[in-house]
This record gives structure tokens, sequence and C-alpha cells, in this order.
């Protein structure tokens, strides 16, 4: 048995996974910018799979093992509610998952031979159209796979995707499939942001994902989507009674489908398949990250059932990332805004998927203290499709003899100021709040697109006014006026930069709460925490006043959150910082309009107990989406328990302090009479 000191470790990492995990599903699912490749999110997930397998007294209803995707960032596209719920896919790494898989489906269905179709994991965004009387009436994004979002006009505009369906083929349908750019498109695109002075799409799934999010369908149209459609949703009720056969009648009505698709016999003959694929991956003028295998027989579908995530009469087997030795020659440490701490690898420039490495990162010091790599050693290096490559291990046979062990930094890389590490984390801070490097990192946080948008002031140009001492911190900004002169005589800026600049400036102050928020650079509060905060708090005062124990009890904070909130807000020099951006009259309310459906919760607080017909995640997502605040604890201020099956204690509590209790049918009565 654990001791009690490494159960409260358990916990803390299981809760840490969980934060990590949901930010970068918001990143990825919403954002289309992730800021981690595939393989470390997976090997996250896989950590977080295991030990929330491991303990399950610490694995949380709303954990995002246990959802979809998130969808709390607010769009401006219409929700739509999907008929059938859009599930994800289980994953599979090797052979041994495939054999498991193949295992358990001939134990559930008691048959001894299972056919496969084995199709291409087309790496785009899922996606669903439905046709009424023959013609396309509404197409969604997955969302949080309950709720989408309508992209009806925009899917209109993919030029494979029928408007009409043939006269003899059934009258209602939902299909649904993803929507991609191929290889050549997204490198015109990227070419296009870059004239633009755009920021580039990471690859060409996040360009997909961000076209079809698109307000403007005219945007839609020049960027040449496509969409392979893969899943007939009443297939079997239409008579049809395998997969192979659905793909056949989808194409002969005139839905694009990916020809590579095979029929397998056995789990031997998908490996094939999976082999042969894997070889020839960049030859396909589309990107791919996978194989989907997918039970044939139609008929077995029901009783193999989903799990509250995926169907299991599918699995996804997922390529291993890209990989490639070099050397590595220098590994030094930079500063971000938070003081956070990263080392990298300087390495000899290799070629690896399409573009040249010459630096990888190698995270936090424990990171290359486990790995043992040293400077001169050979290193592997992985590259997961996206972004940042990462040196995986030391080739040990080609070490050299004098080679010496790492050693973690002591001091910051830039102000010299003595690095901290808490016991039970990975990461050495600088702790200098005037250490020029995390300042400069925090400006320029400050001004990024998706925190305060005042993109006028590029990296380089905040650089310089820091160098010249007109700006100390987020605050100056906001005098930057009182440098007019000064500026508009300084090399490349003219007077008509520095209108637009303070045109911007200007502009930024009125804000919605989240985007100050955000661009605060608290520790723990991303985009989607600091639009949490902003919804329930309404105005930075309100927030600054309130006790971490009120905060640790939101959901989607927790205690490490809370803890980094107050703390921020309990500082001094945050204090001061505050008072000058209220001085100069920043905007500190919370004026975003969140969603097209009526606020018809708003100020009310709902506490959700027992065992519902969907899993309470869905239901937390739903009351939010209509304003409400969603809490764990009963309180005086509580508006609404909604009740489901054995609710346990939560119930008797409302009952004492006279909460108004509902089941889910009054809910829906409620929503359906806008309350
Ligand atoms: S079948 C019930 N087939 O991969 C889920 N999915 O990682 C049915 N994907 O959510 C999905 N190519 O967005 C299926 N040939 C294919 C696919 C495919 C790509 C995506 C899809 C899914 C994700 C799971």
């Amino acid at each position: 048995m654990a001791k009690k000191e490494d159960l409260r470790a358990i916990k803390q990492e299981i809760d840490q996974l969980i934060n990590k995990i949901k930010q970068w599903n918001y990143e990825y699912y919403q954002l289309n910018q992730p800021s981690v490749s595939d393989s470390v999110y997976d090997q996250f997930y896989q950590k977080l799979v295991k030990l929330e397998k491991q303990y399950p007294q610490f694995a949380k209803v709303d954990s995002p093992t246990k959802t979809v995707g998130t969808s709390i960032k607010t769009s401006q596209l219409r929700k739509i509610a999907h008929q059938t719920q859009m599930l994800s896919l289980a994953n599979a790494f090797n052979y041994d998952d495939l054999v498991k898989f193949d295992q358990q489906i001939k134990k559930i269905t008691g048959q001894d031979k299972i056919s496969y179709v084995c199709e291409l994991k087309i790496d785009g965004l899922s996606f669903s159209v439905t046709y009424e009387n023959r013609q396309l009436k509404l197409a969604a994004t997955r969302g949080d796979g309950s709720f989408g979002e309508d992209i009806t006009e925009n899917v209109k505009e993919i030029k494979s995707i029928p408007i009409t369906l043939n006269p003899n083929f059934v009258k209602n349908l939902e299909v649904r499939g993803e929507v991609f750019l191929s290889k050549k498109d997204f490198q015109k695109l990227n070419q296009e942001q870059k004239k633009l002075n755009l920021p580039l799409f990471a690859n060409p799934r996040n360009a997909a994902a961000g076209s079809l999010r698109q307000l403007d369908k005219t945007i839609v149209a020049k960027r040449k989507l496509d969409a392979f459609l893969y899943y007939y949703i009443d297939a079997l009720n239409d008579g049809i009674k395998t997969h192979s056969e659905t793909l056949k009648i989808l194409a002969e009505n005139n839905f694009n489908i990916n020809k590579e698709w095979k029929l397998c016999q056995s789990i031997n003959q998908v490996w094939a398949y999976i082999t042969k694929y894997q070889k020839i991956r960049n030859n396909l003028s589309y990107e791919i990250d996978g194989i989907v295998i997918k039970v044939n027989d139609l008929t077995t579908y029901e009783v193999l059932g989903n799990t509250n995530k995926a169907p299991r009469w599918a699995i996804a087997y997922k390529f291993p990332a890209a990989t490639t030795v070099t050397k590595l020659l220098e590994i030094f440490p930079t500063v971000g805004r938070t003081g956070r701490i990263t080392y990298n690898a300087r390495l000899e420039p290799v070629g690896l998927s399409g573009s040249t490495i010459t630096y990888a990162t190698l995270h936090n010091g424990d990171y290359i203290i486990e790995r043992d790599l040293r400077v001169g050693d050979t290193v592997e290096i992985k590259k997961a499709g996206d972004i940042i490559p990462e040196v995986i291990k030391t080739i040990i046979k080609d070490r050299k003899k004098n080679s010496k062990r790492f050693k973690k930094a002591t001091n910051c890389p830039k102000c010299h100021g003595i690095l901290e590490q808490v016991d039970d984390e990975v990461d050495q801070y600088c702790v200098n709040t005037n250490c020029p490097a995390r300042i400069l990192k925090s400006l320029i946080h400050f001004c990024s697109r998706n925190a305060m948008d005042i993109t006028g002031l590029k990296d380089k140009n905040l650089a310089r006014f820091v160098e010249l001492g007109w700006i100390h911190n987020v605050a100056d900004i906001y005098q930057l006026v009182n440098y007019r002169q000064e500026i508009i005589n300084l090399e490349k800026f003219g007077e008509k930069s520095f209108n637009n600049l303070s045109t911007m400036i200007l502009k930024s102050k009125d804000n919605s709460l989240e985007r100050l928020l955000f661009a605060l650079g608290i520790r723990h509060v991303g985009e989607k925490t600091a639009e949490v905060l902003a919804k329930n708090f309404k105005t930075l005062d309100n927030l600054m006043k309130t006790k971490y124990q009120v905060l640790a009890e939101i959901n989607d904070i927790g205690p490490v959150i809370a803890t980094s909130i107050v703390d921020y807000f309990a500082n001094q020099n945050n204090k001061k910082l505050i008072t000058k951006l209220k001085t100069a009259k920043l905007n500190f309310t919370y004026t975003t309009k969140t969603s097209r459906e009526k606020q018809i919760f708003a100020n009310m607080t709902f506490v959700i107990t027992g065992a519902l017909s969907r899993s309470r995640d869905y239901f937390a997502n739903l009351l939010k989406n209509y304003g409400a605040n969603v809490t764990n604890t009963i309180s005086k201020n509580t508006t609404y328990l909604l009740v489901g099956d054995e609710p346990g204690s939560k119930l008797d509590k409302a009952k004492m302090l006279d909460v108004k209790i509902i089941n889910e049918e009054e809910l829906m009565v409620l929503i359906k009479n806008g309350n």
C-alpha cells in the first residue's frame, strides 16, 4: 500500500496532468494552435490513463480521458446538438494493442473470425453533415461530441460535398468524415499568411480547422478545403450490412471516399496494411497520422457498444513519431515569462520529416538527468508532425570517453539570480520579477493576439523600448504615447506606424476581462481558465476579493490554480501594477457575449449529483452554455441541484438548505421554456 504522502503526491500528479491535458485540448481543438507535439500529448495522456486506472479514487468525472474534447472557448458560430454523439477513437500504438483489440471483439461477439476494414486516418477535422429531403441541411464540427458548431455555409463551399443527393438514394442521411487541406494547399496558404504578416498554421490539420471555423465563407472558398467521408450513421437501418458496402454506396452517390481502404481478414493482414502505409505516407498528397481499423460487420456494432469516449468496433493505430540521430552540441537554459527554465539542445543540423532541425527541447533538468544526456553525445531526436522536436535518448555506445555529466543550472541565464525548484515539481524557476528576460517575455505575451492583441508592438520593438528604459512592465505600454516624438524618430518607425500603434493600444483598453486575465500571465492561468474566471466573477475587483476556498471549488479551477491566483493578487508589485492599469482606464469587466443561445441560467449556480443519462461533464457544459455556474458543493448560494439516480449526501444537504431540486426531465422543460 502506498503511504499517505505518496497518495497525496499521486493525487496532485493526476490533478496536474488533468489540467495540463485540458489546456492542450483547448489549444488543439479550439485555438488550432497546439503548444506540444502529438507524441508529448500521447505520453502524458497515457500516463494519466494509467494513474487513473491504478488509483480510481482520484479519477475525476470531467477528466479529459472521459470526455471527447472540450469546447469552452466561446465561438461566434451557432451551437448545434448532435443527434448521435460524435465520439472519438481509442488508440493503438503497436501490434500487441491490435491483438488485444481483436481478442476483445471476438470475446464480446462470440465470433472467432472477424473481418476489418482498414482506412487511412486523415489528419483533419471531423465533421458531420445532415441531409433532409435530399438537400444538405446542416453541417457541424464535433465540438465536445454532444454539441458542435454550425459550419453549414462553410461546408457548402467544399466542392466535393454534394448539396443535393441522387434521386434514387435515401431521402434523409447523416454522414461523417474528415475535412482536410492537401499538403500543397497548406503550403500555399502559409505563404499567403506570411505575406499578410499573419501567424502561420502549424500543420494542415490546424489550417483546415481554422479555415472551417471562419465566419466568412468566402475565405473558406479560397482555401480549397476537401473532405473524405467515412461514416454513414444509419447504414444498418437503411439495409446496409457491412462497412465496406457503406463505402461503396457512399462513393456511388458522389461522396468523396478515400480509395486506399482495404478489407482484411485478420490482424496480420491489418498489420501488413499498416506497415505498407507507414512507408508510403510521405508520398500521399494529404497528411495522415495513422490507420483506422473498423469491424466490417455492422450488425455487431450494437453488441460491441461504446465506452463513454469511443466505439468498441474501431481503433486508431497511431504512427510513431519520425526519429533520427545527430550530435548534441550544446545544452542551454532559457527563461520564460513565468520564470520557468527550459533546457534546449543545439544540434548538428539534420533533416527530419521535411525540415532541418538545429534546436530541440530538453524540457527540464530532470529530463536530461534521467536520460543522462551529455554534450558531445549522439542523440536520437523525434518530431511528431508538428512544432518542437525533442531529444529522446542518447546512443550510449557512441559516447566519447571524456564526456561530462550534465549539471542543472543554479542561476538564471539572463539576470543570474538563484533558481528555485519546489520539491515535487520538475521545473526550476527564476523568481526575480525584475529579470529582463521575464519582463520581455511577459510583455510579448501581454501584446499577443489571444491576449491584449497589440500586435503592432513587435517583439523587436518591445525589446528596444525596454532597453531604452521606456517600458518596465506591462502597464508602461499605456504610457508609450509620452514618447511619441522619440518613437517616431526611431529608425524604421514613422508617424503612420506610431499612429497605428497608439490606436491599437487604445483599442486594447476595451478588451473584455478574460483577455486581460490571460495577458497578465498569472501562473497556470491559460486562456481557458481566464475565461472561466471572467465568466464567474465578472469584474477584476470581484476576483481579487475572492478567497482561496471559493476559487478552489469552481469546476475547471482546483487547488493548484486557486493558489496561484491568490498568490498573484497578494503580491505587492502585482497590486501596484493593477492600480496602474486602472489609472490607465483599462476595462476590468467581462463584456464578451458568450453564445447566441439565451443566457437563461445567468447568475444561477448548479450542482450536479447522481447518475444521469449522459456524463456529468455533458450536463455541466450544457448548463454553462446557458450561462450557469456549475460547482461541486451545495451551499446556500446554490440555485438548483440537478439529481440523477443514487444521488447520495448532496441531496440531503440540498434539502436541508432548501435548495431547489430538479431532475433531468425538469431541466429540459426549463431549457425548452427558456426558464
Ligand atoms: S472513424 C466513432 N475513420 O480520427 C468515430 N475517423 O482519433 C468514427 N479520423 O474522431 C471515426 N480518419 O476525426 C474514422 N478514416 C477515418 C478517420 C477518422 C480520421 C479522425 C476522426 C476521429 C479521430 C479519432
